[in-house]
């Protein structure tokens, strides 16, 4: 019988597009011994799960089929478990402005933070990014691995948390783009600027950031989503403060209604697109 690290560690492998041998050459086996953990024959050494994580870009509880804590499971991942994609085929406008600002005409390097179920991740792998995307959320992960299955495309989904995530330590080459729509807010105050620091180190020269933010305003109610313990509104003008040494592409600040959750409700955001010019 297959057990849970035997499936996940098969899983990940794929996803993360290694074959037994390679895997089996970062973790120092032979891949024999790859091939023993995926069929439950037998388990690494706990001394290699670190390493075996970070070559798959996954964390070594989920590797493990452990959930520590019913904390970890958010809003967003009971909401995508369902069948059906939360918010069907679509994702925010501002994917477009990769296209206008950085167009693939080489395969550049995209990482999606925050992916949810995947749509805009494999817009950008559609149209010949080359794409890393995470979340926290498993459902998510899931269902975008199916939408890049049913569309035909690789997309290096793996699992990470936002308030742990490194950009700088994932493996291989700069990125050319980073984008983020609607997962911002769960970093909080205080670790915001640490973050965007590494994100942009992180980036090649000439990469850009595609970036939105929710905004606190006095005249807008809390959306009733809105996750009072673990969600965080940015300030006006906040995020474009961060980025006062690249080049700002586009800058603004929008006001919409939203109706997700089932009640009409208004949102501020403030959108970025930013370039890095020198080193
Ligand atoms: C508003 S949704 C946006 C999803 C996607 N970017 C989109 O535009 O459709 C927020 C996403 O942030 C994810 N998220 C929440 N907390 C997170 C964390 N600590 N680390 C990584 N992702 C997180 C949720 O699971 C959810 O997928």
């Amino acid at each position: 019988m297959k057990t849970d690290f035997s499936r996940q560690l098969h899983e990940f492998r794929k996803s993360a597009g290694l074959t037994q041998e390679q895997l089996a050459e970062k973790a120092g086996v032979s891949f024999q011994a790859v091939s023993k953990w995926e069929n439950s024959q037998s388990y690494p050494d706990i001394e290699l799960l670190p390493l075996i994580a970070s070559a798959l870009h996954a964390d070594i509880d989920t590797l493990l089929g452990y959930q520590p804590d019913r904390r970890d499971i958010t809003w967003y991942d009971e909401k995508f478990s369902s069948r059906e994609y939360y918010w069907g085929n679509q994702f925010w406008e501002g994917a477009y402005d990769v296209f206008r600002f950085l167009p693939p005409v080489k395969p550049l390097r995209l990482l999606d933070m925050g992916c949810g179920e995947g749509q805009a991740a494999v817009f950008f792998a559609r149209n010949g990014y080359r794409v890393s995307a995470f979340d926290i959320s498993e459902n998510g992960l899931r269902k975008g691995k199916n939408l890049a299955r049913i569309n035909q495309v690789a997309v290096d989904f793996f699992r990470a948390d936002l308030l742990k995530y490194h950009p700088g330590r994932s493996a291989g080459e700069l990125f050319d783009v980073i984008y983020c729509s609607g997962a911002l807010q769960y970093l909080p105050a205080d670790i915001r600027a640490e973050f965007i620091a590494e994100a942009k180190a992180a980036t090649q020269v000439n990469g850009i950031h595609i970036l939105n933010v929710f905004v606190e305003k006095p005249f807008l109610e809390t959306p009733p989503d809105w996750e009072t313990d673990r969600e965080y509104f940015w300030e006006t003008g906040e995020l474009f403060r961060y980025y006062h040494d690249w080049k700002i592409e586009k800058m603004e600040e929008q006001i919409f209604d939203c109706t997700s959750s089932g009640v009409p409700h208004r949102h501020c955001m403030d959108v970025l697109v930013a370039r890095k010019i020198t080193q």
